[in-house]
Order: structure tokens, then sequence, then C-alpha cells
């Protein structure tokens, strides 16, 4: 590569002293050094841009994609009044043992310990965020990048380094974006741990992809259909962007099977060449199926996203508040529901067979265990769905209404959507990380705080939320993070979970 460079720049330097004439060996020697540091220079900056876009989550680079924090943000600014005075005492749940009715009739207890790596693009935000809220109120410990390293755990890095320990003593939840490796998985997990993932129709998910990485820009396709004109062609495109011989990490091309650990060696084995006949790619999809099959208690479809979040209520014994979502990076644009030819989606699917082996088989599998749910099952699900409009039309209200109380069913206890519920169901991912990362701190007193003191407050400052930056700054570690990513309120709520802020 630097050969190149000093060849160019030894041409330029020939053209320019041809050019005028009466340049000396000292002056072209100059000017070759100067050529080759603006070349290396150059280099080294695109090399960087270049390498960041595999290398992080953070995917921002690209002009007019903004990240996912920034997003929802700005959808979580809207509607916010001051805080009105939740019941702490009573709202916050412990970590105890937990019984109810599971829905055949038997007891079952509660649990708290889920494993699941994030894939890309397929709904899995707002499992996390079910996650946190429910990790939340029972204080569960979760494994947590290092402060605030959002992709040091992607790709493939579960390294102990990159990560804080845990709270008392082991994990409970994993859910930072990670590429799933059994034996890792097994080894930080505890045994009893349930393991959870999520799947997504491909065609719906190259389209997701398309856009939220402005991938039809970086390939160069314009026109109204950008996604036919890629499966046309897609190897003409994609050799662009496909890095995975090295990292685990590919737009197109088998992406959630990468994401969950398809071993990068087999790549070549599963593309449609002379010496890979169809039955010999059928077979190593249907081995790596069987295995995911064997390692995941149960695998979601996002297309039947409530179906999925019932499925794993009953599994996990929870109330059904518990899965209460607001839906996240939901996104519209102009090729969402681009039709495709039936021969471009067999082509798609010859391109990434991996990704429609796992799709196809767990999508009718998903069938065959709702067939086998107690047959309230689809009464459940219309449940949840009303419930969930009940929220979102409560908490887009914004905050300091009277709270709306739930009757209780045979799914669910009688419960409140208060401010509490309506903040944790709606708050920031990057809130909920530094509001876990601030625990850790403080559970392992490593915090230097200024202040472990509690404040005491009257229910009349609690009017003034927005000014209590200077208070909570007494309490902040990592501030500069928090005072971005959370509304005052969601630290309030912190510091009275920690018992850093008394009422009276
Ligand atoms: C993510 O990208 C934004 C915008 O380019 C930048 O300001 C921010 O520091 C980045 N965050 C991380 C964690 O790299
Ligand atoms: C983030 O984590 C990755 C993987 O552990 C590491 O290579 C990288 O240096 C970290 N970045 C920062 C800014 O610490
Ligand atoms: C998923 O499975 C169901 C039931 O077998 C089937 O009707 C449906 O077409 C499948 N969906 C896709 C996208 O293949």
């Amino acid at each position: 590569m630097i050969a190149l460079y000093v060849a160019v720049a030894r041409n330029t330097v020939e053209r320019i002293s041809m050019r005028f004439g009466r340049i000396n060996h000292r002056n072209m020697f100059r000017l070759l050094i100067m050529t080759m540091v603006v070349s290396l220079v150059t280099l080294f900056i695109f090399g960087r841009q270049y390498s960041r876009l595999y290398m992080s989550t953070n995917y921002s680079i690209h002009p007019g994609h903004k990240t996912q924090g920034e997003v929802e943000l700005d959808r979580r600014e809207i509607g916010m009044k001051p805080l009105a005075l939740p019941d702490v005492s009573t709202s916050k749940e412990q970590a105890i043992e937990v019984e109810r009715n599971a829905p055949d009739g038997t007891v079952c207890v509660e649990k708290h310990r889920v494993a699941f790596p994030k894939l890309h693009k397929v709904g899995g935000n707002t499992i996390k965020e079910v996650l946190h809220h429910f990790g939340f109120k029972r204080r569960l410990s979760f494994l947590l990048p290092l402060p605030f390293n959002n992709s040091g755990l992607y790709p493939w890095n579960l390294k102990p380094e990159a990560y804080l320990p845990p709270q008392g003593g082991a994990y409970d939840i994993l859910t930072y974006h990670t590429v799933y490796d059994s034996a890792t998985f097994h080894q930080i997990m505890p045994e009893d741990t349930v393991y959870i993932t999520i799947f997504r129709e491909p065609l719906s998910h190259l389209k997701s992809t398309m856009n939220f990485y402005g991938l039809p820009e970086r390939w160069g396709i314009t026109g109204d259909t950008p996604v036919s004109t890629f499966l046309a062609d897609p190897g003409k495109y994609d050799p662009k962007l496909n890095y995975y011989r090295k990292y685990p990490v590919a737009f197109s091309r088998n992406s959630m099977a990468i994401d969950l650990g398809f071993p990068l060696k087999y790549l070549k084995k599963v593309m449609p060449k002379d010496v890979n006949t169809p039955e010999q790619i059928k077979s190593l999809v249907d081995a790596y199926v069987s295995q995911i099959e064997k390692d995941f208690h149960l695998v979601m479809i996002m297309e039947h996203f409530d179906e999925s979040m019932v499925l794993f209520r009953r599994m996990m014994c929870w109330d059904l508040q518990d899965i209460l979502y607001f839906k996240e990076n939901s996104q519209s644009y102009l090729y969402k529901h681009e039709n495709i030819a039936p021969e471009l989606v067999q082509s798609h699917r010859k391109w990434t067979p991996v990704d429609y082996g796992l799709y196809d088989h767990f999508n009718r599998t998903f069938y065959e265990r709702i067939s086998q749910q107690t047959p309230d099952f689809w009464d459940e699900v219309r449940h949840l769905k009303e419930l969930n409009k009940q929220m979102h039309d409560h908490c887009d209200r914004g905050l300091g209404n009277p709270p709306l109380t739930v009757p209780a069913t045979k799914w669910n206890k009688e419960f409140q959507i208060d401010d509490e519920f309506c903040l944790l169901a709606t708050m920031n991912f990057n809130c909920y990380y530094a509001l876990y990362a601030e625990r850790n701190a403080l559970d392992r007193k490593l915090a230097e705080r200024p202040s472990l003191t509690p404040t005491t407050l009257s229910q009349k400052d609690f009017k003034n939320v927005e000014n209590m930056w200077p208070l909570f700054r007494n309490y902040c570690v990592w501030c500069g993070r928090v005072k971005k990513y959370c509304r005052p309120q969601d630290y309030l709520m912190h510091l009275k979970y920690e018992g850093l802020i008394k009422v009276e």
C-alpha cells in the first residue's frame, strides 16, 4: 500500500517538475515526503471510519441516521410533567420467591434469570426494555459492559475484563449486544438461567437492516425498489460490507445466525457453489438449528410478538403486568412494503440459507408450542394487547395524572399504572444502563460519590423536579451520562430506590 503511494507521489512530482522545469532534487524529495504524509493521514482517517462501522454498535457516523438513543429521547421528552409522588415502600418489590397460579392450575415460582443474546433488527430492544423494567424493580444483577462502552461485548467479546463483576455474587440477566457462544454463556450465567432468543422473517429483516444502516446508499443502489435491485445480484453489492472472515458481523447474509454464533468457519460451506450441494448445505443448517433448539428454552418470533411475550410470561411464571411494553425502534420507510418477485425470494433463500433454516424451523415449532397451551392462551394475548393500549393511552398523557387501577384477572393481580410504572416502561435504555452501573458501583461500594447521606424532601419539593440537578450531583457517579439520557424523574426514582432520598 505504502509502495503504491510512493509511486503515485513520485509520478506527481515528476509531472510537476516537467511542468515547472526548474525544481531541484532536494525540493522534489521534500514534496515527495509531504505527499506521503498527507496520504498516510488520509488512509488513517478513512481506515478508522471504516473499522468503526464494523466494530461499534454506534452506527451514527452515517449522516441522517440517528442513533437509537436519540430516536428515543425525542419520543420520551414529550409530555413530561412534574412527578407525582409514588409510594415507594409498596411499589418496590423484593427479589424474593413469588408464587403464582400457572395457567394449568398448578403453582409456579417466578424465575429471575434470563440470558437474551440480543440480535440486530429483530425487536430485541423491546424485550430488553421489558427485562430492564422487571430487573429494576427487583434489583436484579445485570451483566453490564464496562461503563460506558455500549459495544464492549460486541462482537464476540465476553472477556471478564470487558464487563463489570456481578452484584450479589452472580448475574441474573444478560441482555446486552454480544455474539452467542454456548460454552462461555454457560460459564458466566448460573445453571438456572432461562435462554431466550427471537427471529424475524428474513426478507423483512433484510429490509429493516437496509433501512437502518442506510445500505442502499452505501451500496450505490438508487430507485424505488432497492430490495429487488439488491436481490437480483446480491454478490455484486454485499462483498463491500461483508467482513465476517475476520469479525462475526454481516449485514445481509446469515446475519441473525452470525449474531447467534454460527461458526464462521462454516460460512463458506453454506454458500451455493459447485463444491457445496444443496443437501450438504441443508445438513449443516439442520445441525446448527438443532443445536440452537437444544440451547434455548424459548425462541420467539417477531411477527407474533404478543404471542411470544405470553409464552415467555408463562414460562417465567411472571405477572401479566411484567410484560407490558412500549415498542422500540419501529420506523416507516419507502421500501418497507416493496413487493418482491418469487424468483428473487428464492435467490434470497440461497443467499442467506442459515437464517431461513432457523426461521422456517422455529416458526413451525412456535405454532406447535402454542397449540399445546391451555385454551385461554388467545384470551390472554387479547388481554395483553388491551392492557398495552391502556398503558400507552395513560402514559402518553404525561406524568402527574391519577393512577389507573387495573383489575385482577387469572393472569395478573390487581395493579396500578402510575407515574413510576410509566417511567419504568418508557425509560431510555441508555438511562437504564447508567442507573444499573451506578447501582453496581454502590452495591460493590466502589462509588466515589460526594455523598451517601440521604436527603429528606417534602411533598412540595417534588413539584420542582426539573431543578433538582444540583441535588442529584451529590449522588451521581456518572453525572454527564445520567444527565444526557435520564429524565430528572428517572434519577429521582433511582435515588428513592437506593434510599438516598427520603420523603416526609
Ligand atoms: C456515538 O456517536 C456519536 C455521534 O457521532 C458520538 O457523539 C458518541 O460519542 C458516540 N458514542 C460512543 C459510545 O462511541
Ligand atoms: C470497548 O470494548 C472493546 C471490546 O472489549 C475494546 O476493544 C475497546 O477498546 C473498548 N473501547 C473503549 C473506548 O474502552
Ligand atoms: C409460519 O408458520 C405458519 C404455520 O405453519 C405458516 O402459516 C406461516 O406461513 C409461516 N410464516 C412464514 C413467514 O413462513
